[in-house]
């Protein structure tokens, strides 16, 4: 069955997916930059420029098959252990992606948002940041995620420090925290619960994403690296995710 699907085209593969069955939230890790570059004997920045490019059309399909948030792992609160020379290469080329695309989402009608520590951010960054945020703020079908300077686990400690100050200041009673109140503090509280998690370049590992989003997303996992990940591949990943049985703790 699945030796079949792969021959299909990127058409074909469309007209395969449950109209029913959307995910509402994909979550991708994009990984692998580095070491498609190193295989092919680049710097480990060509990956990156190259992988920038894969986003786009990601972007473009899950808007056509009507999905409603996608967030894509654009830069870890772990990824400030690499040469600083990479960690200033990427802020760049993130300022400057959202330059060229600004356009591109407002003609596909794409919200854009930014969530993580984004105070810490080179001011460039969160200049533009703000500005397409603003520009993008009222496009309703689509939301684009980008989590920068981002942690799983600092999100929710962010939260639980925002929570301490507002009891602290009266502005929140202090009584039982419950999930929706918790939730009600993350960066974008809008944000449900993730239902595929995508991660290319074969690790099969959470890195500290979206942690409070994933208790029951479905795992997608595959050994491509970011810059070779497709329009194709993301139809795949959907029809996978569409095969899965899903419980939540049911029966
Ligand atoms: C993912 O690719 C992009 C970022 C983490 C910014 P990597 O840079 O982690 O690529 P590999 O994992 O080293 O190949
Ligand atoms: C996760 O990839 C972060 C991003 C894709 C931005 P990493 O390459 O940083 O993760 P580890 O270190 O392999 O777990
Ligand atoms: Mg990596």
């Amino acid at each position: 069955m699945q030796n079949q699907i792969n021959k299909l085209s990127l058409e074909d593969k469309i007209k395969l997916i449950n109209k029913h069955k959307i995910p509402r939230h994909v979550a991708i890790i994009m990984d692998g930059n580095g070491r498609w570059a190193k295989e092919k004997g680049y710097p480990r920045i060509f990956g990156h420029q190259e992988g920038a490019k894969r986003v786009e059309d990601i972007l473009k399909i899950a808007k056509r098959v009507g999905i409603s948030y996608i967030s894509f792992f654009s830069f870890s609160t772990e990824n400030w252990n690499r040469p600083k020379e990479e960690v200033e290469f990427l802020f760049t080329l993130m300022a400057n992606y959202l330059e060229d695309k600004k356009n591109m989402l407002l003609k596909n009608k794409i919200r854009f948002k930014a969530i993580g520590r984004i105070y810490e951010l080179p001011s460039f960054l969160q200049k533009k940041i703000k500005e397409v945020e603003e520009e993008t703020k009222d496009f309703k079908d689509l939301t684009a995620v980008f989590c920068i300077n981002y942690g799983g686990r600092q999100e929710i400690l962010d939260a639980v420090n925002k929570i301490a100050y507002d009891i602290r200041n009266n502005i929140l009673e202090d009584k039982y925290i419950c999930e929706n109140v918790l939730k009600k503090y993350l960066y974008l509280p809008e944000l449900p619960d993730v239902d595929l998690l995508i991660r290319t370049s074969g690790e099969k590992r959470i890195s500290n994403f979206l942690l409070w989003f994933i208790p029951y997303a479905e795992l997608y996992f595959t050994k491509k690296y970011w810059p070779d990940f497709k329009e194709e591949d993301f139809i795949d990943a959907i029809l996978d995710f569409q095969n899965r049985q899903r419980r939540f703790g049911g029966i």
